[in-house]
Order: C-alpha cells, then sequence, then structure tokens
C-alpha cells in the first residue's frame, strides 16, 4: 500500500481485532501498552507511527463497574480520545471514533437518529458523551460513529455469555422489554475502515456523527432465543429463554429501554449496506458452536 497506515487504538478488543484482521496491510495496531488517558504515554507511542488516519476501538466498556469507577471510565472514555483528537489535529489526520446507542436515554418511541438529543443514563453513556464532545471539539476531521450490542466471536459479549450459560443450564432467564440494534463487531470494522479510506483520500469529506448497526431489531429474550436456535442447529448448547422484565434483573447502570439507532444517514452518505442482525450474529454462533454440547442439570441464570 502508499498511503501511510491507519493507526488501530484498541486491538486487543473484539472492535480492534476485527480492524487488524481485516483491514490487512491498510491498519496498523499500536500495542496493548498505550494508556489511552496518560497523555505522555499516548504522545510516545504515536510518535513511533506514521499513519495517515486514527480508528478509537479503545475504550472502558464495563457498564455496571463504570457506575463505581467514574473517573477510570471518564479517564478513558472522554479524556483519552481528547488527547487521541490533539494528535489528529496536529498531523492533519481524520480520527474514527466510536460511541454508543448508551449516550441516548431510551423514552423515545422510534429509532434514535444521529441528530436527536442525547440524554445518557449511567456513568459509562456520560463518559462516552463526553468523549463525543471531545473529538468534535479537537479533531477538525472526524467521524463519530455510535454503534450498539457488539458482538464477535472473541471476548466478552452476549453471544459468547449466551453459548457458555447453555453450557451448563436448561434455562436462562433474560430481559424482554430493552430493544436495541445487535451488531456484528466485524461488519462495523468493515464500515470503519471503509469510512477511513475515503476519509484519507478525499480530505474534504465533511466530518459528523453517524450510526452503523446491522439492520433490524431485537430484545434481548429474542436475540438469547436466536443464538439458541442457531447453535442448535449447528450440534452446539441451547436453553428455554424465560423472558423477564428489567424490573426482575436489577444491575448497578440502568439502560436505555430503546436504544435501537437509525442507519439511513450513514448508508446514505457513505454508500455503505448493513445486513440484518440474524445473519450477521448466526455467522458468529457458527465460528464459536463445535458440534460437542452436552445439556447438563436444570440450573437458572438471569442475564441481561
Ligand atoms: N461492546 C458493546 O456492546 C458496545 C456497544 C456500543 C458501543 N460500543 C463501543 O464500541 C467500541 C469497541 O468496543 P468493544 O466491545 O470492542 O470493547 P472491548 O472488547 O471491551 O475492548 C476495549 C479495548 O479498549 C482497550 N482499553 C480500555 N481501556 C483502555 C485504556 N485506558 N487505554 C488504552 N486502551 C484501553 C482495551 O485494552 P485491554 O485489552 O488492554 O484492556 C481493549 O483493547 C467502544 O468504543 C465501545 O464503547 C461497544
Amino acid at each position: 500500500m502508499g498511503a501511510a497506515p491507519i493507526l488501530i487504538i484498541g486491538e486487543t478488543g473484539q472492535l480492534g481485532r476485527e480492524l487488524v484482521r481485516l483491514g490487512g496491510d491498510d491498519v496498523r495496531g499500536c500495542g496493548p501498552i498505550l494508556d489511552l488517558a496518560n497523555a505522555d504515554s499516548v504522545s510516545r507511542v504515536l510518535a513511533r507511527h506514521s499513519f495517515g488516519a486514527i480508528i478509537n476501538a479503545a475504550a472502558y466498556t464495563a457498564v455496571d463497574r463504570a457506575e463505581g469507577e467514574p473517573i477510570d471510565a471518564w479517564a478513558a472514555n472522554a479524556l483519552g480520545p481528547a488527547i487521541l483528537a490533539s494528535h489528529a489535529a496536529k498531523r492533519d489526520v481524520p480520527l474514527l471514533h466510536v460511541s454508543t446507542d448508551y449516550v441516548f436515554s431510551g423514552d423515545q418511541g422510534d429509532c434514535y437518529r444521529e441528530t436527536d438529543p442525547v440524554r445518557p443514563l449511567g456513568v459509562y453513556g456520560a463518559s462516552k458523551e463526553g468523549g463525543e464532545q471531545a473529538v468534535r471539539a479537537g479533531a477538525p476531521r472526524h467521524a463519530i460513529v455510535r454503534t450498539a450490542w457488539l458482538a464477535s466471536a472473541h471476548g466478552n459479549n452476549f453471544v459468547t455469555t449466551m453459548l457458555r450459560l447453555a453450557e451448563t443450564r436448561d434455562t436462562v432467564r433474560v430481559v424482554g422489554d430493552q430493544h436495541g440494534s445487535p451488531t456484528s463487531a466485524t461488519d462495523l470494522a468493515n464500515a470503519l475502515l471503509a469510512m477511513a479510506r475515503r476519509m484519507m483520500a478525499e480530505p474534504e469529506t465533511p466530518s459528523g456523527t453517524w450510526h452503523f448497526v446491522n439492520s433490524g431489531e431485537a430484545s434481548w429474550d429474542a436475540y438469547a432465543r436466536h443464538i439458541f436456535a442457531e447453535s442448535r442447529l449447528r450440534g452446539g448448547p441451547f436453553a428455554d429463554v424465560v423472558s423477564i422484565p428489567t424490573s426482575e434483573y436489577p444491575t448497578p447502570a440502568r439502560r436505555p429501554a430503546n436504544s435501537r439507532l437509525a442507519t439511513a444517514l450513514t448508508m446514505e452518505t457513505w454508500g455503505l449496506q448493513t445486513r440484518p442482525w440474524q445473519v450477521a450474529i448466526a455467522e458468529i454462533v457458527a465460528t464459536l458452536v463445535t458440534p460437542s454440547p452436552v445439556q447438563s442439570a436444570p440450573n437458572r441464570e438471569t442475564i441481561s
């Protein structure tokens, strides 16, 4: 490749891994040693690389733990992006920054569009909103890409959790009154890489905020049923899903009841397409499932 590579921040995460895997020679990871919230550390690491764009896939993503660790969450999710934005500005390269559906409160009936007002319910969402503001203010060339309910064949996510629980339980209790947009990290990575390449090739590309999720929508319980159906088809673990309301599964962080994201603007502006979430998630299940399931004694577990 002739152009400078795209630098990936957070290459050990589920999205970062996919960016590195799919980006090939076009991308470069900057190593897991980067402490995003430490300006000196970021400067030292970035000084070692030449790059034509930055994709920030790193974040403090422990939604519940963030309620008790707001300083850590804000450091990684807001201060870190501010530091990256200043480097992107200094080098005149675009910064693509990944954000979340949890910047929204969830009390709107429709899918959320990019222009809808944000009102995070918890520390994680608030710190991610802080990151969005820092990127808008600090990086003249930026794309903030909000995504949701991310899953991949690696790391801790809803798919890997459900399959792990089904190894030892016949029944799982799953929240049925939260609705969102399940999304494959593979599909998001492909979209981000396409956006980064275009921003590098066409420096006049307007900056802004976009939504990228797989198409369709789901509640957590419907999502779980789909995972188990796909797993069962392939001889993998499965369980019965009992739907419960959020009130029966209290968590430290409140979550939006509706965080479905509208993607029309992204598809139109960037010429991207997005697959139905059922297809994308089935691909992940197929990667994870090996045909040796043993269903053990009945037990009950609650998850959302
Ligand atoms: N997961 C979801 O359901 C979801 C939903 C909506 C939006 N998002 C957003 O999507 C993006 C990717 O999420 P993900 O699920 O891929 O995250 P993830 O798997 O939890 O990975 C997070 C990455 O960030 C790195 N990181 C965390 N704190 C750091 C720090 N202080 N300095 C440097 N690196 C740090 C981690 O490094 P270590 O491995 O070294 O800790 C890891 O590489 C994030 O912006 C997240 O907010 C995720």
